[in-house]
């Protein structure tokens, strides 16, 4: 079994943007700024926000948080969306999901200038992405992508199997991982919860890509000798025996999984690095705004 080290792979491609960092700054340019928008005080949202900040710090770019009370109202929030859009300061910016249950994500999302969405969350992304043109591609599948690439697993007429269909992560990395590219031509099926013989469908794939959110949904009869398992959950589940009260675990049985598979990544140290350095590589491409230019996105 080969363990898939998104912590390692994030590692080397920050470094590779540090440098490009350094060199944009020594041209004259400002460095990249990345805005966190984090409303309430979701635990892990923070957590996660918290990461993105550090990562930025080590690249070298410009990083702000911007709090708001969990009782924003929507008004509010589309008003700090709309700051943020004008704001030349700010190259891309990020507003952290789940949003208190009185806003909605998708009109939060719409508000979103698709040339600061390093999210690749508005559906210009993402249907500039489905039809195969240059787009912020979301941060989770991006990140999916490179870990595939780099790690050299050939997708090509493989059959991949994508449980959970959400926005962020399931419905883009199964058009992703079936476009005409390196790290697509795959046959995919996009499972959920109203699949039927889920398990069978399960164990037909090459590559299973995880992401309903269920602590541990995937055990070893689900999946086929010598699949390439990737493991986008990251759930926390109660344990005494640690300080913090919890420890994190995948969608995926990790233990009683890791001896019939190709390739498997952990919880954490897998997917999630590599989500963080695909969204500095979105900001630094929205600093130079390499996906838009030329190209009015104002309505
Ligand atoms: N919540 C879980 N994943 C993400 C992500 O990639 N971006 C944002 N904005 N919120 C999230």
């Amino acid at each position: 079994m080969k363990l898939l080290d998104g912590k390692a792979l994030a590692k080397l491609i920050k470094n590779e943007v540090a440098e490009e960092v350094r060199s944009h700054i020594a041209l004259g340019n400002r460095a990249p700024h990345l805005v966190a928008v984090l409303v309430g005080d979701h635990p892990a949202s923070a957590s996660y926000v918290r990461n993105k900040i550090r990562s930025c710090e080590e690249v070298g770019f410009r990083s702000t948080i911007e709090r708001l009370d969990k009782k924003t109202t929507q008004e509010e929030l589309l008003l700090a969306v709309e700051k943020l859009n004008d704001d030349p300061e700010v190259d891309g910016f990020i507003v952290q999901l789940p949003l208190p249950p009185h806003i909605d994500d998708m009109a939060v999302t719409l508000a979103i200038d698709p040339r600061k969405d390093v999210d690749g969350f508005h559906p210009v992304n993402f249907g500039r992405m489905a039809q195969g043109l240059d787009a912020y591609l979301p941060a989770t599948p991006y990140g999916i992508l490179q870990m595939l690439e780099r790690y050299d697993i050939e997708t090509s007429g493989k059959h991949a199997v994508v449980l959970g269909r959400s926005n962020i992560v399931g419905t883009p990395i199964s058009i992703l991982l079936s476009r005409k590219s390196r790290t697509g031509n795959a046959t995919v099926t996009l499972t959920h919860s109203r699949t039927k013989n889920l398990a069978e469908v399960l164990r037909s794939a090459d590559i299973l890509v995880a992401a309903i959110g269920s602590p541990e949904y995937v055990t070893a009869d689900m999946v086929k000798e010598g699949a390439v398992v990737i493991d986008v959950g990251i759930n926390r589940v109660e344990d005494d025996t640690r300080k913090r009260g919890y420890r994190l675990v995948g969608d995926v049985d990790f233990n009683g999984v890791k001896d019939k598979v190709a390739a498997i990544t952990p919880v954490p140290g897998g997917v999630g690095p590599m989500t963080v350095i695909s969204l500095i590589q979105n900001t630094f491409r929205a600093a130079k705004d390499e996906v838009y230019e030329g190209i009015n996105t104002s309505s």
